[in-house]
């Protein structure tokens, strides 16, 4: 019987390549972000560079409202709905657009730091959180989601302006840790777990690695594709 996500392995023509990036404040994302995002326009890929809460007109508001000390403390649920709106609009304006004319879109954060966060972290129910996950983003899944694991202790520990999120003390951010490796350990195909302390080169090196295969594998075309 055929697999109802068998599809994803095999999209039309102009799928393009959607690639996550997930894990603490500090473990690198940008870094890595940045380097894949170099590469792949050097291989000549339309490359689409985008994150999460934010990257929309909207989300710009939205983010500001999530993250500012001003907003004091919020409801787990409205926190969570906050960042469901957020993604919904960022698929609808960024990155569905994108995916459409073939670009590979690299996100910094998507729906495993809801879960990670919202779900582990504040604990708010998993199922219902990945229901809404689900709905915001009409179920769309990065082609690949590159897990930088590391301690929480190694990353924010010497951070002096600390936003909501990141002021929320050590036993949070471990379950978010333990949440984001749950999530991985579950859908391994869909990974790349690194530990993100390891040297900046070689994490980029099996990012490369990773992503190259799969645009192989996808048949993601290089080169601006004009409409
Ligand atoms: N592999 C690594 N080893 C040590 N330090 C790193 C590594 N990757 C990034 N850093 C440093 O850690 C800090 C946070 O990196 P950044 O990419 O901004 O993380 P994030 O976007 O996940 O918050 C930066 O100062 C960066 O130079
Ligand atoms: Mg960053």
């Amino acid at each position: 019987m055929e697999h109802p996500d068998s599809h994803a392995a095999t999209p039309p023509a102009g799928t393009g390549l959607f690639v996550v990036f997930e894990g603490g404040d500090g473990a690198g994302k940008t870094t890595q972000a940045d380097l894949l995002c170099s590469w792949l326009a050097a291989e000549g890929h339309d490359v689409v560079r985008t994150f999460e809460p934010g990257d929309s007109l909207a989300g710009r508001k939205i983010r500001e409202l999530l993250l500012s000390p001003e907003t004091g403390d919020l409801d787990p649920r409205a926190e969570t709905l906050l960042y469901s709106a957020d993604k919904a609009q960022h698929l609808h304006e960024v990155v569905r657009p994108a995916l459409g004319r073939g670009a590979v879109v690299v996100c910094d954060r998507y729906v495993d730091s809801m879960l990670a966060y919202q779900g582990a972290g504040r604990t708010v129910p998993l199922e219902e959180v990945t229901t809404l996950a689900r709905w915001a983003t009409g179920a769309l899944r990065p082609d690949l989601t590159v897990l930088l694991d590391v301690d929480p202790r190694e990353s924010v520990a010497d951070k002096v302006d600390k936003d909501r999120l990141e002021s929320a003390g050590e036993a949070f951010h471990d379950r978010v840790r333990q949440g984001f490796l749950d999530l991985a350990a579950a859908d391994p195909e869909r990974y790349l777990v690194l530990p993100a302390r390891r040297e900046i080169r070689w994490i980029a090196d099996q990012v490369a690695t990773r992503v190259a295969q799969l645009l192989e594998m996808l048949s993601v075309p290089t080169g601006r594709i004009d409409p």
